[in-house]
């Protein structure tokens, strides 16, 4: 209920806003935005009432956002991508989908959301970071007498027959990181190898990354794989959700922001990419939209009750590799054919 409040009182001064600084003056942006819905839009209320500048905001998935701009490439709908994991957002950079900017509010960014710069030849930029997990709903567990997992070698048990939900890869940026995770943690092969035998206790493979935990919340599934922020998201609207960390290491994300090549609205696109870094806008993903990932902005604090990514136990996640596009495809290919396809 909280929430609703904030985001209505922001869209009467979205509108007040309005009044003063009139859109058509300011002209507008064209937002792709892959984070949840609610941050989408309490972003989109409040750069509008900050600027005047109208905003039209499509929300989708981090790979689904990645195939889209790639289609519209030589006609681009987009001016800016918001969020999304980081590793789409190297594909977009080194297919050169997307274009280079240097923000005077860079200086005020963590080194890991400069270091997402340097390595996309300053085409995507951190925005929020967060690791992936295990949620799961505690009644639903508890009712079955199933053990909460805490390891990745925990999920291939009997006990989560039918239990688990992922998303899918080729939709999904949270489906890539758990597969690149993966990889990275047991070799390439061994990889594969845990997905096939995790298949059979996997129930559904979801276009959205944020579907299986909301899943959980309701629950119609155990376990779901997914970024641990999001788990706490559920907890605090009252849901009986808890995670766990994977106790072997593991992956996280580094959530980005694009300008895409050959924006209409580039003017408008700076000042917001300008704007989605400072401490105030950054503020808005807890304040407005519920949402706990670790801000990029190093003024913005960590929201209450958020996952300290200090204190879980990260791989080095190599985002260099698995943000190259042919690497990206080529993994999404195989699952495609070794585990995504498999009868269960
Ligand atoms: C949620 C998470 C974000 C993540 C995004 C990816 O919104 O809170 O941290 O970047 O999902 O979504 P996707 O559907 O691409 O997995």
């Amino acid at each position: 209920m909280r929430r609703r409040h904030t985001f209505l009182a922001a869209a009467l001064l979205a509108g007040a806003g309005f009044a003063a600084a009139p859109a058509a003056a300011q002209g507008s942006l064209n937002l792709y935005c892959s984070v949840q819905v609610e941050w989408c839009q309490a972003i989109a209320t409040n750069f509008q009432r900050d600027t005047g500048i109208r905003v039209n905001m499509t929300q989708r998935g981090s790979g689904e956002t990645l195939a889209a701009i790639r289609a519209e490439g030589q006609n681009p709908r987009a001016d800016v991508w918001f969020g999304g994991t980081g590793d789409p957002h190297l594909a977009a950079a080194e297919e050169n989908l997307t274009q280079a900017y240097t923000s005077p509010n860079n200086a005020q960014l963590h080194p890991w959301a400069l270091a997402q710069w340097n390595q996309s030849n300053q085409r995507a930029i951190g925005v929020y970071a967060g690791a992936v997990g295990f949620g799961f709903n505690t009644e639903l567990l508890a009712r079955k007498n199933i053990a909460p997992p805490a390891c990745w070698s925990d999920l291939l048990d009997a006990r989560f027959r039918g239990e688990i939900q992922v998303a899918n890869p080729n939709s999904s940026g949270t489906a890539y990181v758990v597969i690149a995770t993966l990889v990275q943690l047991m070799g390439e092969e061994e990889a594969f190898a845990y997905m096939r035998r995790l298949h059979p206790n996997v129930n559904s493979y979801t276009r959205s990354g944020t579907a299986p935990i909301k899943a959980v919340a309701r629950g119609e599934t155990g376990v779901s794989l997914s970024f641990v922020h999001d788990a706490v998201t559920e907890r605090n609207a009252g849901f009986p959700v808890s995670y766990t960390t994977p106790c072997e290491g593991t992956g996280y994300e580094i959530g980005s922001m694009s300008i895409i090549r050959g924006a209409r609205n580039l003017t408008q696109a700076r000042r917001f990419y300008d704007w989605a870094l400072t401490e105030p806008a950054q503020r808005l993903g807890f304040e407005a939209g519920g949402q706990l990932q670790t801000p990029s902005n190093r003024a913005a604090p960590l929201p209450p009750n958020a996952p300290d990514l200090g204190r879980i136990r990260l791989i080095e996640y190599d985002f260099a590799k698995y943000g190259r596009a042919a690497e990206r495809r080529r993994l999404i290919e195989r699952w495609d054919r070794e585990v995504g396809s498999q009868p269960r």
